[in-house]
């Protein structure tokens, strides 16, 4: 397609700002498809007027790849011309009726936007920027208009038909062919519209709602995953009732369909009424998912479901508010996980499981040369802002307004959000607002514009805090100040409201009341400060002796948090605070200090890392009878080498990836007993259910395995090992099969290479164990360079392709992405693996090269050699000839 471009060749950029109203509406849309692999014929045939409110034009049709074969206004051939990619149409009536005929391929279409085939089915993917692919339109999610889709095809080869809403006609045509028409009762943007056809088969479930409707659920997927499905319906039926019940939001159609493809860019899509979904979140069972597996899919399911309020019902104005629906989506799917959970521990470990991604996923995004706002301000291609800024850090601007108004207020200011604009495409603003006027005494309302520098603003706010005891005057100051870097094209930042949850501990660990100076309530347990300067102070008073303080709580707020705690008062808050998260953060907090100084200290390379207090509070947490097994996984848990990197100016990811496992082995070895008894206690689940408890106990058998192998490793033993192998061959359920594998592979024992090669010939015929199989062994730990080289013989593997995304991802994505110590080579070698391999993807799926594009975002804080290597591998992807506007704008902000 061509582009518009700038004065230096550059694509051009969208601006937030430019925002302009279409000079014209679509009211209806009538499209009729003649299915065919290699040539599909489009007729579109719309009604549309002129916008009385826009500052007019003539009307201007996004599209891509099409061949035009036809264009008539109310029915007479018109005069058109092509400009930029754009069909534009001048001197038309005020209102009039346009018929488009279009033809595409399908079948060549690799980039997996607009009507594709995967496995001989047709399915769509419209947002953003899809529709255009399809058929010439105003493709854009403030133009809502109501669809009627007639479906056209071959009977044997595509028996099932859908389209959006409700099914009103079908029957057999001459020739072989049949057709079906379906009607959407709500109007809708181009990119919600969806369309599948093929040989596929559904679950299917009625249930009556609350309300007293009744619906019909359907999950399609191939003849032979039937048996995989009811986990998702399990997952979306629960999904209505929670809606439902927490939000007061029904279902409103009488058919809601989900269909599985193992093609796809992304997670899933919410089209109104057929969501499509890759397989990966749909596909379940014991032998062949994990229970990561099965909580994904319980997310995902929620997440599409809940979009049919939260972004079908009211959608987005346009493109830079993408987080009013996928950061309000998330933020529900997340609470709709918790709300699962039979016990506030199950909720902890949730929130944890969550605070984690966006620590080390969104914190280096927001410190790097993608960072972006929340609500960005501009993009070259939409789609490379489809990230964890917009949807976990939109979350958790959604999560601080609940923390400010409350969970009633909250849930009041929902209900006058989809009061007020049901049926219409809005902002950011017109969100914050509904809360805010929902909860007219509330801070938020008091504070809503500096509140809303959350969405202007990018970069993660640091907060520093510092405790002073005044043993005479019995009071106990905090002072914070908070600071936020620059980041591209924000130079200076205005404070944020800040709400932090706090605690105080004395140091036998037991809550003090909470008394601010010149208050007259006392606060027992957790107190909200909301904090709006870039410096301010809390007095408490009535305060015996130096507390401890337990500070951002459950994680209110998404900043960094300093605080200089001792030794002994982090030893303190891990055995003691009665919040769960922040007493897992102070284990992460020590592991981190150690990992830290080990990495500073050249002198003594070899010294053990961890010292005796760490490892007798981690032995005292593994035996501690009244925490569950789940939290102690977590617990265990070593900060990321990701994450580590984070907190140094400078990258030495050898170095790091050295000491981290320097202190695994030590854990394996001085914690050999506890692990045994942990894996004793815990591996035998009996039958399996995917709830909380049982796979927190899976987990940490796991763990366990993986760190009796580590030891063994260094012992010579051979006990462990061999019964990790019996699991391996015994195991009733495919995540402790795979732990145990992994623990194989982990350990680098040379029992890993007959497991791997029987896990192999068990599931040749499952796709998504497959794509484990290779993210496993592209995964694994570096030991003198062997993952690149056994990454270049998967990649010539049978079952190898790069045309398919999820394959792509679990070996390139596991290596470049996820496998800092092996991707990171001194000789460069890695970094220039991934230049061919973001070129290669690039001709044939512009967002899945963009995405693995972005692996090396964080380049200039490399130590040398792997600074100027990688910086020259970034140059050699950028000089392409025919680069897609989507890797250009990665690469080229890289650089900038
Ligand atoms: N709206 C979808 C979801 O979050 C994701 C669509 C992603 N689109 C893209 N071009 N990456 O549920
Ligand atoms: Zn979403």
């Amino acid at each position: 397609m061509l582009q518009l471009r700038d004065g230096q060749g550059q694509p051009l950029a969208i601006r937030r700002e430019d925002y302009v109203a279409p000079a014209w509406w679509i009211d209806t849309v009538d499209l009729t498809f003649d299915l065919d692999p290699a040539k599909t014929r489009v007729l579109n045939r719309m009604r549309l007027r002129r916008n009385p409110d826009s500052v007019g034009g003539p009307l201007r049709l996004d599209g891509d790849e099409l061949n035009l074969a036809r264009v008539l206004v109310d029915g007479q051939g018109a005069s058109f011309r092509m400009e930029a990619g754009q069909l534009v149409i001048d001197n038309l009536p005020e209102s009039f009726e346009l018929e488009i005929f279009t033809t595409c391929c399908p079948v060549k279409n690799t980039k997996l936007m607009g009507l594709f085939v995967s496995e001989n089915t047709f399915f769509t993917q419209c947002e953003a920027e899809g529709f255009r692919r399809i058929t010439y339109f105003l493709d854009r999610p403030d133009v809502m208009a109501s669809y009627t889709v007639t479906l056209r095809a071959d009977k044997t080869a595509y028996p099932v038909l859908l389209s959006n809403g409700n099914l009103v006609d079908s029957g057999d045509l001459p020739e072989g062919r049949h057709f079906a028409k379906w009607v959407d009762p709500f109007r809708k943007p181009s990119y919600l519209f969806a369309l599948v056809a093929g040989k596929l088969v559904a679950r299917e479930q009625r249930i009556t709602t609350r309300a007293g409707r009744d619906h019909l659920l359907q999950v399609y997927v191939r003849a032979g995953d039937l048996d995989k499905t009811e986990h998702a319906m399990n997952s979306l039926i629960n999904s209505v009732l929670w809606d439902e019940a927490r939000f007061g939001l029904p279902l409103d159609l009488d058919r809601f369909m989900i269909v599985a493809t193992s093609d796809f860019n992304m997670g899933a899509m919410e089209n109104k009424g057929l969501n499509i979904f890759n397989t990966k979140y749909v596909l379940a069972n014991q032998a062949t998912a994990t229970d990561a597996d099965y909580s994904n899919i319980e997310s995902v399911v929620g997440h599409e479901y809940f979009h049919n309020w939260s972004g079908d019902r009211v959608t987005c104005r346009d493109w830079f508010q993408l987080s009013l629906k996928e950061g309000l989506t998330v933020f529900r799917d997340q609470e709709f996980s918790m709300d699962l959970c039979a016990d506030a521990s199950a909720r902890a470990v949730k929130r944890i499981e969550d605070v984690r991604v966006l620590r080390t996923a969104q914190f280096p995004e927001d410190a790097g040369p993608m960072a972006h706002p929340v609500r960005p301000d501009s993009y070259i291609e939409i789609s490379n802002f489809y990230t964890v800024t917009i949807y976990e850090k939109g979350a958790e601007v959604v999560r601080m307004m609940q923390t400010l108004v409350g969970r009633k207020g909250f849930e009041a200011g929902i209900t006058l959000y989809f009061k007020r604009h049901d049926g219409q495409a809005v902002t950011c603003d017109d969100f914050a607002q509904a809360i805010a006027d929902a909860n007219l005494d509330s801070d938020l309302s008091r504070l809503l514009p500096q509140f809303k520098r959350w969405y202007s603003q990018a970069g993660t706010p640091r907060l520093a805090a510092h405790g002073h005891y005044d043993a005479d005057a019995r009071t106990y100051t905090l002072r914070f100040e908070q600071t936020c870097a620059p980041t591209p094209g924000q130079p200076l930042k205005l404070p944020f409201v800040i709400p932090v949850n706090l605690g105080l501990l004395d140091a036998s660990g037991r809550e003090l009341p909470l008394q601010l100076d010149g208050a007259a309530d006392v606060v027992r347990g957790t107190r909200t400060l909301v904090l709006t300067e870039s410096a301010q102070q809390f007095t408490f008073v009535g305060v015996d002796a130096e507390p401890v303080p337990s500070i951002l709580r459950g994680f209110s707020a998404p900043v960094i948090l300093d605080f200089d705690y001792s030794d002994a008062q982090l030893l303190t808050l891990l055995a003691n605070d009665p919040d769960p998260f922040n007493r897992w953060e102070a284990g992460q907090r020590l592991a981190l200090r150690s990992a830290l100084k080990a990495i500073d200290d050249s002198a003594a390379p070899d010294a053990p890392v961890l010292d005796t207090a760490y490892i007798d509070a981690m032995a005292a947490v593994l035996r501690n009878p009244t925490l569950d097994a789940a939290f102690k996984e977590l617990v265990l848990t070593l900060p990321s080498e990701t994450y580590i990197a984070e907190q140094l100016p400078v990258v030495d990811p050898q170095r790091i990836h050295a000491v981290r496992e320097a202190m695994r082995a030590q854990l394996a070895t001085a914690l050999f007993a506890q692990w045994e008894a942990a894996y004793d206690e815990n591996h035998d689940t009996g039958a399996y259910t995917p709830d909380p408890r049982s796979s927190g106990r899976r987990a940490l058998a796991g763990m366990a395995l993986t760190f009796l192998c580590l030891a063994a490793r260094a012992s010579g033993d051979t006990v462990w090992p061999g019964k990790t192998l019996q699991r391996f061959k015994d195991a009733g359920n495919m995540t402790d099969r795979f732990n145990a594998l992994s623990a194989l592979v982990a350990s680098g024992h040379s029992l890993a290479a007959p497991a791997l090669a029987r896990f192999h010939a068990i599931f040749k015929d499952e796709a998504l164990v497959i794509d484990k199989w290779f993210s496993l062994q592209a995964g694994s730990p570096d030991r003198g360079g062997d993952v690149l080289p056994l990454v270049k013989q998967l990649m010539k593997h049978p079952d190898f392709s790069l045309k398919n995304p999820n394959r792509a991802r679990s070996v390139i994505f596991s290596y470049c992405s996820a496998n800092p110590g092996a991707f990171h080579r001194p000789d460069a070698a890695g970094y220039v693996f991934w230049s061919e391999r973001v070129c290669e993807l690039d001709a044939i799926n512009p967002q899945v090269a963009a995405r693995l594009a972005r692996s090396l975002d964080r380049w200039s804080k490399l130590a040398e050699p792997y600074r100027s290597a990688a910086r020259e591998a970034i140059a050699r992807v950028a000089a392409k000839p025919d680069l897609s506007k989507d890797t250009q704008e990665v690469v080229n902000r890289a650089l900038a």
